[in-house]
């Protein structure tokens, strides 16, 4: 893997920049600017190079189609007032651009192509997408770690097409997370939680061996109340998911991996609603769990207690909503209280997780925080990211 850092020549080079600019959005406005502020280096860098920065990047999950509310546009306002420089989004469709010659158009240094999730030949790994949109750029950066677990066009299949090479984020990550596997300590624990279940839920097989508790919680927990027998209302849950939480029991017993999920959670009729605490097999079929409740708090707090090593990546509920938020502010502070005493070594990762503790002020509190949540529980089972392999 080469570091764009080591690059000298890169005057009116132009650029394509895979970043990750998937910030938590409500409404337009972005909530979290974390994966933004963490990539001003390669973009500082870069501009004081002199090249010409055409970035790539998705938000959310539009699933091919244009959906107007996952625009780029806010976030290249935001770029445009932390780089005090002019950013120009380019909304034309990708496919039309044709060659490189078009940016020569216009006085901006630095451009956005509009979300690349707009066209379904990105997640289709297309390889005729992937060398049209070589086409526009002399060289390739992937300063994206936290998709690099996505074997999508504009990561696995562009570095075909052209020199390619590492940001300073992706080296920082990768770095950090090099170290963290090599010096890791016993007991070690992982809370596991968040909405994204049907990626994670396959993950979490290969973890346990590595593994001495996992804590389940947030959407994934779901499937795990309800292969116990209980009702989980009109909660989010993954469908067909019987199979793998019956391989999850059994594997985390052969390993001796303790299993955890939530024995009392906090329900509410909808998202906006106002929270109950409720055991497992109280819960009505109109409502939904939106938290974990004070039991599942006091028994996740003794297991951090008792661990040397905290690894978390997604939050215990729903906390947009302060109601929902409070599982997880819980092992949040109990992490903190343990970091600062010493008595823990700590890493936490994803996009809402690191949301959640710049709300609570607390992302100095923890040993390394990771912008990546999929792809940083991926490089924990030890699996080779498309994304990495490509630059290799
Ligand atoms: C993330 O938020 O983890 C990355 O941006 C990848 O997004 P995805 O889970 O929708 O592929
Ligand atoms: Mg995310």
């Amino acid at each position: 893997m080469r570091s764009i850092i080591n690059e000298k020549n890169l005057n009116n080079k132009k650029i394509l920049l895979r970043l990750d600019l998937n910030v938590p959005l409500d409404k337009g406005k972005i909530i979290d600017t974390t994966r933004i502020d963490k990539i001003l280096p390669t973009l500082d860098f870069l501009i004081r190079q002199k090249a010409k920065i055409i970035i790539l990047s998705h938000v959310g999950r539009p699933r091919g189609k244009i959906v107007k509310e996952l625009s780029l546009k806010p976030i290249c306002e935001e770029l445009q007032k932390k780089l005090k420089k002019k950013v120009k989004l380019i909304s034309e469709n990708i496919k039309e651009i044709i060659n490189k010659k078009f940016f020569n158009n216009y006085n901006e240094d630095i451009f956005v192509l509009e979300n690349i999730r707009f066209y379904s030949e990105e997640e289709q790994n297309d390889n005729k997408f992937a060398e049209l949109i070589s086409n526009l750029g002399d060289i390739y950066v992937n300063d994206a770690f936290s998709c690099s677990h996505r074997a999508h066009a504009s990561i696995y299949e562009i570095p075909k097409f052209l020199p390619s090479f590492s940001g300073l984020q992706l080296n920082l990550e990768v770095n950090a997370l090099n170290k963290i596997t090599s010096e890791i300590t016993r007991p070690i624990t992982c809370v596991i939680g968040g909405s994204k279940i049907s990626t994670k839920i396959n993950v979490i097989k290969n973890l346990i061996p590595k593994f001495d508790n996992l804590i389940i919680v947030g959407g994934m927990a779901n499937n795990f109340i309800e292969y116990f027998g209980n009702s989980v209302g009109k909660s989010i849950k993954e469908k067909n998911c019987d199979k793998i939480v019956e391989e999850i029991i059994s594997l985390s017993k052969k390993e001796k991996c303790k299993i955890i999920y939530p024995e009392d959670v906090v329900v509410s009729k909808d998202l906006s609603g106002s929270p109950q605490k409720k055991e497992l097999s109280e819960i009505l079929t109109d409502e939904m769990i939106l938290d974990i409740g004070p039991k599942t708090i006091e028994k996740i707090t003794k297991i951090i207690d008792n661990s040397k090593t905290i690894l978390w990546n997604g939050p215990a509920g729903y906390f947009e909503n302060p109601n929902f938020a409070y599982g997880s502010i819980q092992i949040a502070k109990k992490i903190i209280e343990n970091n600062k005493a010493n008595k823990i070594y700590s890493v936490v990762g994803g996009g809402d997780t690191v949301s959640l503790l710049n709300n609570l002020n607390a992302v100095n509190e923890f040993n390394f925080v990771s912008t990546a949540g999929g792809a940083f529980l991926e490089y924990l089972e030890g699996k080779n990211l498309p994304g990495i392999t490509a630059l290799n």
